[in-house]
């Protein structure tokens, strides 16, 4: 086993599982991240087995430090409690306590948005921002992390307010885009419909792009007239795992 270890970082989505050990003095991964493909019928038991494997490829960089799972749902108290881009039998299991079960490590187990917000305002975009900061991930759907004086206030699902009779994530995720084959200039017509309704409920002081589509934030973020300020994510699509293990392991320090 290596000298020094690591918390390892775990981020389910609809299409992967990815993984990789996190170096929290860098908030950077420490070895390569591991990448499965989803399973098709992705029930908690077929999921945590591929967790389990992701767990034993980084059993040497990582020893027994705690795992920090992120699902594409609501968590509370390590229950998943939604399952909009993920299987149903999701709903109600104690996913915190399966994997506890099955790996013999501290897990923890939350929202995917708030993951990669805890990881934007501790290495990436929001460091050291006071006030109301609002993460928004544009991918399949829109997952939202809110921290008011870099605290998270967990759960919060403003990817589904309703936008012009719609569920918001169905029209403006990065996923409608590629489905409806928008231009980036109608894209971000209906990204400002979204930011000025969320602005006028929450007004914060500082909205975060995230999601892979952040990476070409140019080609719509200047296009969107806001009141606030809004900028594009630095960890992109590493957020949820190095967010995952930075909470991970705050919890079993507590
Ligand atoms: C889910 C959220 C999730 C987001 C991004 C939404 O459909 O309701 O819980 O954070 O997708 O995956």
């Amino acid at each position: 086993m290596a000298d020094k270890t690591f918390p390892l970082g775990i981020d389910v989505g609809g299409s992967g599982i990815k993984g990789a050990p996190v170096d929290l003095s860098r908030g950077e991964f420490a070895a390569e991240r591991l990448r499965i493909d989803t399973p098709e019928h992705s029930t908690p038991q077929n999921v945590i087995d591929i967790i389990a494997g992701v767990a034993e490829t980084f059993v040497a960089q990582s020893g027994d430090r705690p795992i920090g799972v992120t699902v594409p749902a609501v968590v509370t108290h390590g229950v998943v409690r939604t399952a909009a881009n993920i299987d149903d039998s999701w709903i109600d299991a104690d996913a915190a306590e399966l994997l506890r079960e099955r790996l013999g490590r501290p897990v923890t187990v939350l929202n995917d948005a708030d993951a990669a917000g805890v990881a934007e305002m501790q290495f990436g975009a929001g460091r050291g921002v006071p006030g109301t900061v609002l993460l928004a991930t544009l991918g399949t759907g829109i997952g939202t992390a809110l921290f008011v004086d870099g605290v998270l206030v967990p759960n919060t699902e403003f990817g589904h307010v309703e936008l012009d009779g719609h569920d918001a994530e169905s029209r403006a995720a990065n996923s409608a885009r590629k489905t409806e084959d928008l231009s980036w200039d109608k894209w971000a017509e209906r990204l400002h419909r979204y930011f000025s309704h969320l602005e006028g409920l929450l007004w914060p002081d500082l909205i975060i792009v995230g999601g892979g589509v952040s990476k070409k934030s140019e080609k719509f973020l200047d296009l969107l007239d806001l009141r606030s300020k809004i900028i594009p994510a630095q960890l992109q699509n590493d957020a949820g795992i190095i967010g995952a293990a930075y909470q991970a392991e705050l919890d079993s320090s507590r």
